[in-house]
């Protein structure tokens, strides 16, 4: 009787350690993904260079003022963009991708934005591929850094920096041109 029982605790045992070894991903929340170590491995650091036009004039502007208050202050004030990204700093130079996002001014003392942008590229080897960016931009500072927060496709797992450099601004309509430096390590 009492072999039987240890016998059978065995079985079960067994059955449990096998299962839980078999099949970890059943009922389980999380979990070591070897993929993801194999993929550490392979980190690389991708630099972009790449210019952006913020333009608010025209027929056709990519940036729009979607809320603000009524009263001179910018505070407040959102946009929401669709903006060119260009391999030269001419609008017309070969196109490599949209930034897409919002923002807004965060600060009641200083012209300083809250970004929060996906840059969406198009070409070459990261087209499709994108980079996220939450970031607060002092506008009237020379060279801007941004945290890249996050990426997909080529850019999943993104992260890194970006400087950001104001080239060309006109203060009668609010269009500019940005040149960015973005260093994104990524697998
Ligand atoms: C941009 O390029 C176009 C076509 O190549 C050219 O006509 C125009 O003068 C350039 N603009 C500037 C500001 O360089
Ligand atoms: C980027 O990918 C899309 C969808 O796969 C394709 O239609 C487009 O032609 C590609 N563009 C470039 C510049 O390779």
């Amino acid at each position: 009787m009492a072999s039987l029982l240890k016998i059978t605790l065995t079985i079960t045992f067994y059955f449990i350690i096998s299962s839980s070894l078999l099949h970890p991903a059943t009922g389980v929340f999380s979990e070591e993904a070897s993929e993801a170590i194999s993929m550490r491995r392979m980190e690389k650091t991708t630099r972009l260079h790449f210019f952006f036009h913020d333009i608010h004039s025209g027929k056709s502007p990519t940036a729009i003022k979607i809320a603000g208050t009524p009263d001179s202050s910018l505070f407040g004030d959102t946009f929401m963009m669709d903006n060119a990204l260009t391999e030269g700093q001419n609008a017309s130079s070969k196109a490599v991708g949209r930034a897409q996002g919002m923002y807004a001014f965060a600060a009641k003392k200083e012209p300083a934005l809250l970004m929060v942008v996906n840059f969406d590229f198009t070409k070459g080897e990261f087209n499709g591929s994108s980079i996220s960016v939450l970031w607060r931009n002092p506008v009237m500072v020379d060279v801007r850094e941004m945290p890249i927060v996050g990426g997909s496709g080529r850019f999943r797992y993104a992260s890194g920096y970006a400087l950001a450099h104001t080239v060309w601004f006109d203060p009668k309509t609010g269009d500019a041109i940005v040149e960015y430096n973005a260093y994104v390590k990524h697998y």
